[in-house]
């Protein structure tokens, strides 16, 4: 970390400084020089600190946040080098209604994007983002998303004024000095710029967790840039995560012929030895960070962890699907993370962990709610205020989060960070679904697969409750996450299928569902680490080992092919966890083609037969 000398402001008025950029450390391209100041003579900072990575740059950034008020420590004796922070309460999860994609053409955002003209979201920012980091001290992060110098990693900086930014970033990406040197006049790189944007005037005094009302989190895609002004929350500040490694990643990915992805990746061993990889991709908050730390209830499997939300896949040399996960840490959900769902996440974060918006216990460690069995008598809340049972909060914020190094995971594969990837065996797409959809079922072909993906719904749980819920329709998990027209998207899956079928083996795709519920609204899978029967029966699948049936949903398993020996899944349940509601189902396929409908001629047709092909074998089922 060197702090930087500072030169007179050429904006003038005011009495601050901008920084000069001699400080860079030594052999820093010029390019990455040249946009750093540019940004600092446009926001105008107080200092500007170059980030080497470090730990004892983490200790200094987080000693300083602990005295400025951003963060508490954690008892140390529960939990060392470990804080909580917390946000402004209006600050507390992705901005999805404030999230632009600033496309040239807005046919290029597509119809599930917010697009805004890039020429009018820049003269925007030309206005707030001057002087928006007056008084503040502009970190300069340089990052590496995937292992250093593999293949299939990408180079990033991300300026921002916000320390605890710095920290998050350090924990999440690979940070730091290692990754600058990586960057010279031929390398691409990703430029993200931050800013909380609140600016202090001179003697005005920081609150802990500055911010603004008015967010903005911006994608030029054509350009690979990151803006993102007002929040300092998760997925709206840490911007290598969702804004690069999905949003500009998934543009990249489509130029280049291969894919970013919300998937988690995991490496299973059956009885036998054979090691199989998987990736699977669920909606936010929909199980995949315990399924990527699953400890499996059936003898004989091995499970280990390699990636939790963000997978990048590419066409290896041999022409197989490989994987990487861009990331080195977890931001996970907290609440619900304990002993009995999650205990390889609890060992996780046995240290070096960030917390936010969790409570805090009278001997000083952290909790949320579902991390002990008893609640505590007495808490601080994650506002800061007493709590105890009776208050009738929440103690932690439902979005509370953890955020700690996967290297810190005891399941951690040893191939976790292997920069050529590892060979994916299985596709899986999964959701939240009271109704409808099967506990599992596999797809008949790739263009089946892409067809599910492109299908996938999650219902809003509250809403949904005893009736049937409104379907919120986020294909590939991507909703959100899409940099580009989602109908390209599919496209895009299309013709990587193609490719490597071309190459020899494409992996088999399936679609799962833990979240099905029995009439009286009970779950009627155990989920959790019963889960690992389900992917028993889809590496078997895989592994050539498994009948399966015909199904107007795609291949079931057969009869006895899900080994159920110690669950208590009954007869009934099983089949209500298969059941096909031809009623229910075709109202569905009707929601379906008009979605499909919303993307016009950018619709692949594929996605149009199967939809055909579906709607005819569910009718034929009910005439049956
Ligand atoms: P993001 O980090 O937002 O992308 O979420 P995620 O997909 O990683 O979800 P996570 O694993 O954090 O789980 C979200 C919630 O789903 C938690 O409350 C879990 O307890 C719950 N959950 C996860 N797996 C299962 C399951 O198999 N069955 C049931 N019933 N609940 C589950
Ligand atoms: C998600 O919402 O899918 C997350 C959390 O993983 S955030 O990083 O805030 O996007
Ligand atoms: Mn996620």
């Amino acid at each position: 970390m060197t702090l930087t000398p500072t030169r007179p402001s050429s904006a003038g008025e005011k009495p601050h400084q901008v920084p000069s950029p001699l400080s860079a450390p030594e052999g820093t391209d010029s390019g990455v020089i040249a946009w750093v100041e540019s940004i600092a003579d446009l926001t105008t900072p107080d200092a500007v600190v170059w980030c080497d990575g470090s730990a004892a740059e983490f200790d200094r950034l987080t000693r300083l946040m602990v005295a400025s008020g951003t963060l508490t420590q954690v008892n140390p004796e529960h939990r060392p080098y470990s804080f909580v922070a917390r946000s402004h309460p209006a600050d507390v999860a992705r901005v999805e209604s404030r999230t632009f994609i600033c496309s040239e053409n807005e046919a290029d955002a597509g119809p599930t994007n917010n697009w805004r003209d890039p020429k009018e979201m820049r003269a925007t920012f030309d206005e707030i983002f001057a002087g928006s980091m007056r008084g503040r001290t502009m970190y300069v992060i340089p990052f590496s998303m995937g292992p250093l110098g593999s293949p299939l990693a990408r180079l990033g900086v991300q300026v921002t004024d916000s320390p605890y930014v710095v920290a998050s970033m350090g924990i999440m990406t690979r940070m730091g000095a290692a990754a600058l040197r990586l960057i010279d006049s031929n390398t691409e790189w990703v430029r993200a710029v931050h800013s909380v944007g609140a600016p202090l005037e001179v003697g005005q005094e920081d609150v802990a967790w500055p911010c603004n009302e008015t967010k903005y989190i911006s994608h030029f895609p054509e350009t690979r840039e990151i803006w993102s002004y007002g929040s300092a929350y998760g997925g709206n500040a840490l911007l290598a995560k969702k804004s690069f490694a999905l949003r500009i990643a998934s543009v990249m990915a489509h130029d280049e012929g291969w894919l970013a992805e919300h998937m988690l990746i995991l490496k299973l061993t059956n009885p036998r030895g054979r090691v199989f990889h998987l990736v699977a991709a669920f909606p936010s908050a929909c199980g995949k960070t315990n399924l990527a730390m699953l400890k499996p209830s059936i003898p004989g499997w091995k499970v280990e962890t390699i990636g939790d939300d963000i997978a990048w896949l590419a066409p290896g040399a041999d022409g197989r699907l490989r994987a990487i996960n861009p990331e080195a840490g977890f931001f996970g959900v907290a609440p619900g993370t304990g002993p009995v769902t999650n205990q390889t996440a609890m060992d996780t974060m046995w240290g070096n962990t960030i917390f936010t918006n969790v409570a805090i216990r009278d001997d000083g460690d952290v909790w949320w709610e579902g991390m002990t069995e008893k609640t505590p008598d007495h808490l601080i809340d994650w506002q800061g205020n007493d709590w105890t049972p009776a208050s009738g909060t929440p103690a932690a914020h439902p979005n509370s989060r953890f955020t700690v190094a996967a290297a810190q995971c005891p399941t951690i594969s040893d191939d976790w960070d292997d920069p050529e990837g590892v060979v994916v065996d299985a596709i899986v797409f999964g959701g939240r679904r009271a109704t409808n959809v099967p506990l599992v079922v596999e797809a008949r072909d790739w263009e089946h697969g892409v067809y599910i993906g492109a299908t996938v719904s999650s219902e809003r749980t509250a809403a949904a409750e005893g009736t049937v819920g409104e379907l919120r329709r986020d294909p590939f998990a991507m909703m959100p996450f899409c940099g580009y027209n989602m109908a390209d998207h599919w496209s895009h899956w299309l013709e990587m299928g193609k490719t490597l079928r071309a190459n020899g083996t494409v992996p088999r795709i399936f679609q799962v569902n833990w979240f099905r519920k029995g009439d009286d609204g009970s779950w009627l899978w155990p989920g959790f680490a019963e889960n690992s029967r389900v992917l028993e029966w889809i590496l078997d699948r895989v592994d050539g080992r498994t009948p399966a049936v015909d199904s107007p949903l795609g291949w079931k398993p057969a009869e006895g092919g899900v080994n159920l020996e110690g669950t208590d899944v009954t007869e009934k349940d099983w089949e209500q966890l298969f059941e096909l509601d031809q009623d229910a189902w075709l109202a569905e396929l009707d929601d379906t083609e008009q979605f499909f409908e919303s993307f016009g001629d950018r619709l692949p047709e594929a996605m149009t037969r199967q939809l055909a092909d579906i709607r005819r074998r569910v009718k034929l089922s009910r005439e049956n």
